[in-house]
């Protein structure tokens, strides 16, 4: 299969607009990804012609909405390699996240370690903080090398018989750098925990197989997936599933309810109290359906031939650092311009049609130990091509001659 980017981009119609009078540069991907005629029509199909309840109706239009909403789900299991019953629908990786620290975290006691990384996003972190608070478990946090990269030995060196919980991110939103989550999830379960995989950065840049990475839980969103917003998922290992109490009361997820007791319904449904997001569901299928009927082995190395590209011109540009470099980053490239804020620089660019993001990108403590307020972040994605870095560094050469 040959790879056509401008008939993809073709297919984002928000992205053929100009913004302030110039053609939009979208390079704000990490932030949330765009989304292809297929997903709107997948949503726009459902409200006209099945919007209905799920697992309820005895009617038509309830089977048809339950019929995609679980083919839906369906395709989130065949896409990350689970079974059904360990998809969970939530509203995106924050709530995925917060699910496993309320209800796997109600096993921990005081004394028990949970690991994060310097790399985590704040819903990588302070739900493990609440947890830890109310159990008195202690969280331990992976250092960082100077490249951006995890510092594996002082990892391992943190693993030790009271390890209960490893959670990192697969990919850093911040800096782009990748995970080695293969060997860190064999060294966490050599020691007995159970590992968490925050995925929200790494399912729109590479495969994802659960099994071969052999984790427990594995949260991503829909919206940085060219799915829509306030819908996510949580795979679980079912065992574990099982075991843990459920997460919000209510309908659907109860077997029989009297005024003494409740108890339970199956996986998924256990962990799916009231209504779902039921048309989130039905387009996060079909933006799922759409990305893997294209080739992305080659849409992968087209990302990363955008990042040489980018990383050869930032190398080449006066005052400008990079910040994150580890071997083998996605597509994201965090910088700062010599003696410009963050924020003046993302609005200049903004001025000239360039969309990015700045600021700490929700990862305070990252910039902390980097000793920075922030970056600038240009986040590619399959739909960008060479203009898209043309014209982010010609509009930088302007917002230094600015400033
Ligand atoms: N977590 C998203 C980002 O990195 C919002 O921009």
């Amino acid at each position: 299969m040959s790879l056509d980017i401008a008939a993809l981009r073709g297919q984002f119609p928000i992205l053929s607009q100009s913004v302030r009078g110039k053609p939009l540069v979208y390079l704000d991907n990490g932030a949330t990804t765009q989304k292809p005629e297929a997903v709107i029509q997948a949503i726009d199909a459902y409200y006209r012609e099945c919007n209905s309840n799920v697992h309820r109706g005895a009617h038509y239009l309830s089977d048809e909405a339950t019929a995609r909403f679980e083919n839906a789900r369906q395709s989130v299991a065949d896409f990350i390699n689970a079974s059904r019953e360990e998809i969970i629908w939530t509203r995106g990786t924050t709530e995925s996240i917060n699910l496993v620290a309320s209800c796997y975290g109600a096993s921990l006691k005081a004394g028990d370690e949970v690991v994060i990384s310097t790399l985590e996003h704040h819903s990588n972190i302070v739900p493990w903080q609440m947890a830890c608070e109310r159990s008195g478990a202690i969280l331990k946090v992976i250092p960082l090398q100077a490249d951006g990269s995890l510092d594996l030995a002082a990892y391992r060196a943190l693993l030790n018989e009271r390890t209960r919980i490893v959670a990192v991110t697969q990919v850093s939103n911040a800096l782009g750098t990748v995970n080695p989550v293969t060997e860190m999830i064999r060294d966490a379960k050599a020691v007995g925990a159970v590992t968490l995989l925050d995925g929200a950065q790494a399912v729109s840049h590479f495969g994802v197989d659960v099994r071969a990475l052999d984790c427990d839980f594995y949260a991503f969103s829909g919206h940085k997936l060219f799915g829509p917003t306030g819908i996510g998922v949580l795979y679980g290992r079912k065992a574990l599933l099982e075991a843990m109490p459920p997460w919000l009361g209510g309908g659907e997820m109860i077997e029989t309810v009297s005024f003494e007791r409740s108890t339970w319904n199956r996986l998924p449904y256990k962990f799916e109290a009231g209504t779902p997001n039921i048309a989130g569901a039905v387009g996060l299928g079909a933006a799922i359906d759409w990305l893997q009927a294209q080739d992305r082995t080659a849409l992968a190395a087209h990302e990363a031939a955008l990042l040489r590209d980018a990383t050869t011109r930032a190398e080449a540009f006066a005052g400008m650092r990079l910040i994150g470099t580890a071997p083998g980053k996605v597509a994201v490239m965090s910088f700062l311009l010599d003696g410009a804020h963050p924020h003046d620089v993302g609005q200049l660019l903004d001025q000239q049609g360039v969309a990015v993001r700045t600021g700490h990108h929700c990862t305070m403590p990252l910039m902390d130990c980097l000793g920075i307020p922030g970056t600038v972040r240009a986040s590619f994605s399959i739909y960008n091509d060479s203009s898209d870095i043309e014209r982010l560094f010609t509009a930088l050469e302007k917002v230094k001659s600015f400033l």
